[in-house]
């Protein structure tokens, strides 16, 4: 069967754009373990404030030394605005918004999820670095959208014991 040149140019440069998208999944997934958030919990998104899950947003500091971070995301902030959390611990966000649809992203680390209203977004994972990062909003959200954001600051163990522990 004659395949003309061009053609099979084509036809090999297809597969192989395939082939680097699929092993880039698998990098990603095992390699730097970015996965989809998979938990679904409800919460009603007009009583956030007083649901007891996010009545005092913040940083806990469990028995076992891993961390748990509330938040919550509204136009146009997150509340607390600066988080303190202890390097090299698994750290869990649980997030959710009263209003509409942002995001949270902590820049240059795998913590990245959407924040739906009416959903507690929640993920795990662990800060190896000490140092200050910014976390995003990366969902447009409004006329305020570019100006949400908050601050995370990883702490080596003490440092992280006096600030913002329950
Ligand atoms: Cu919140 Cu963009």
């Amino acid at each position: 069967m004659h395949i003309d040149p061009y053609e099979k140019f084509w036809l090999w440069g297809s597969a192989l754009i395939i082939v680097v998208f699929l092993v880039s999944i698998g990098a990603t997934t095992f390699g730097a373990a970015i996965q989809p958030p998979s938990h679904v919990e409800t919460i009603d998104p007009t009583t956030v404030m007083s649901d007891s899950r996010f009545t005092e947003p913040g940083v806990t500091i469990n028995a076992d030394g891993s961390a748990t971070v509330r938040v919550v995301a509204l136009m146009f902030g997150f509340l607390p605005g600066e988080i303190r959390v202890p390097r090299g611990v698994p750290v869990t966000f649980r997030i959710t918004s009263p209003d509409v649809i942002h995001g949270f992203q902590i820049v240059k680390t795998n913590g990245n999820s959407m924040v739906v209203p009416g959903y507690v977004t929640q993920f795990t994972t662990r800060f190896d670095e000490a140092g200050e990062y910014l976390i995003v909003c990366n969902e447009y959200c409004g006329l305020g959208h570019h100006g949400m954001f908050a601050k995370m600051y990883v702490e080596d163990g003490a440092a992280a014991a006096s600030g913002g522990v329950e």
